[in-house]
């Protein structure tokens, strides 16, 4: 581990109450050491072990302890103290705190951020070996893993209640070695290439006032925008309206409709690699009207005449010197069997010429459109290959992982 390793990196560490606590602070130092930036969470019961100042005066930081701190509010909410950070740990991680996260809690600081945060977490428990073995704080462990959290020791040893057994908080060094590898930089492989991202919902105008869209957040398509950019490809995001920040680092293109996407993605070509995430409006209004459709006069039940948008993805697959070299698209379908869920990804792999088809299951309770989570299958001219359940972040790095390994293991066909 280097000195500046974790420069420009920032990490929103939680001190909860348990008598490793006095750890944490060694692991303040040594983060700090390292470059990255620390803010740190106290719950109550971890200023119990160890002081508030002691906190501030090793990171450097103000120490957060209260949820409704109107000072707090006012100059950083804990909205925005969860999510400018890189990754969240929590050091040490009660058998409590634990067992209100699984509950999703949000009744203190440290559960209000771990409930609003959209980065990485990281939890080293330290507690009894007892009570880490009880069933209760197992399922709790099951909870948080299962949301996405990941896990850090605990280790076997003395534990501080004079016992011996599983429930010692893993070492600083431990923790770090994990921060470290969580933050790790991908090696920027796609430097020198140029790729485009559609992301979002397209709005097709019904009149000055309403539009057909769909419920697309744009969340996968702007993390995979993000992903490629931090494997050092030059990026541009064609994106419908979404309240998703501008990912870093990358050109964004913000568009309403569908014919406007497609304009913006011909306009942004050449490009190597293509991914086409947009969940496109398929129709249009055939005449969006001038001004607000009113009711009076209207019978009840009014029909629309829609006409199909331009198909962008197909569009720009077709065979000719602007093909992108790797052109991705992505299957929404509402069906649950993976089998016939591959099957539709193949048959719209073939329809629209694509190299690779990433295929996910939108029905309402997957929890998919809008979530955090996405379950993909990955259609290739090779196979299927199913992916566990994932961070839509984590489906982004993988699949930027791919793309770059396509295309350094052959510059021309992609399998
Ligand atoms: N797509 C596109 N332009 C459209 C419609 C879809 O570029 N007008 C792209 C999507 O971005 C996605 C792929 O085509 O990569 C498949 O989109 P999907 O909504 O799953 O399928 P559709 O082609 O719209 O077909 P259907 O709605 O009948 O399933």
């Amino acid at each position: 581990m280097s000195a500046g390793a974790l420069e420009t990196r920032s990490v929103l560490l939680v001190i909860a109450g348990g008598i490793a606590a006095y750890k944490s602070l060694e692991l303040i130092r040594r983060l700090k050491d390292r470059g990255a930036r620390v803010r740190c969470v106290l719950t109550r019961a971890g200023a119990e072990f160890v002081t508030p100042l002691s906190v501030a005066a090793l990171s450097g930081e103000k120490v957060h302890q209260e949820l409704l701190s109107l000072t707090d509010e006012s100059e950083m909410g804990h909205i925005r103290l969860a999510r400018d950070c890189d990754l969240v740990v929590v050091a040490p991680a009660t058998a409590d705190l634990l067992a209100r996260m699984a509950q999703g809690r949000a009744d203190d600081l440290a559960t209000a951020v771990l409930l609003a945060t959209d980065k990485p977490i990281l939890l080293a428990p330290a507690m009894n070996a007892q009570m880490w073995s009880h069933p209760a704080t197992q399922r709790n462990v099951q909870t948080v893993t299962g949301d996405g959290a990941h896990l850090v020791g605990p280790a076997a040893g003395d534990l501080a209640c004079g016992e011996v057994g599983v429930g010692r908080m893993a070492e600083p060094d431990e923790i770090l070695a994990r921060i470290e590898t969580m933050l790790a930089r991908p090696a920027r492989l796609l430097e020198g290439k140029m790729a485009l991202v559609t992301s979002g919902p397209t709005r097709e105008a019904i009149d000055p006032v309403r539009y057909l869209g769909n419920f697309s957040s744009g969340k996968q398509g702007h993390a995979i925008a993000a992903a490629l950019a931090e494997r050092g490809a030059r990026v541009v995001l064609v994106t419908g309206p979404t309240a998703e920040p501008d990912p870093a680092g990358v050109t964004v293109q913000r568009i309403e409709t569908g014919q406007q996407m497609l304009d913006a993605c011909r306009a942004a070509l050449p490009v190597d690699i293509a991914v086409f995430a947009a969940a496109v409006a398929d129709w249009r209004p055939v005449a969006p009207a001038a001004a607000k459709l009113k009711k009076d006069g209207q019978p009840s039940a009014i029909a629309l005449a829609v006409t199909e948008n331009p198909d962008i993805l197909a569009t720009l697959a077709r065979p000719g010197t602007t093909r992108p070299q790797l052109v991705v698209g992505f299957a929404a379908e509402t069906e649950a069997d993976p089998a016939r869920l591959i099957e539709r990804a193949r048959a719209k792999r073939a329809s629209k010429n694509c190299d690779w088809v990433v295929a996910n299951d939108v029905s309402p309770g997957t929890g998919v459109l809008g979530g955090r989570r996405n379950t993909v299958h990955v259609v290739t001219a090779g196979g299927a290959e199913s992916w566990p359940t994932l961070d839509k972040n984590d489906v982004a790095a993988r699949l930027a992982d791919r793309i770059a390994a396509a295309l350094q293991a052959d510059g021309r066909a992609i399998a």
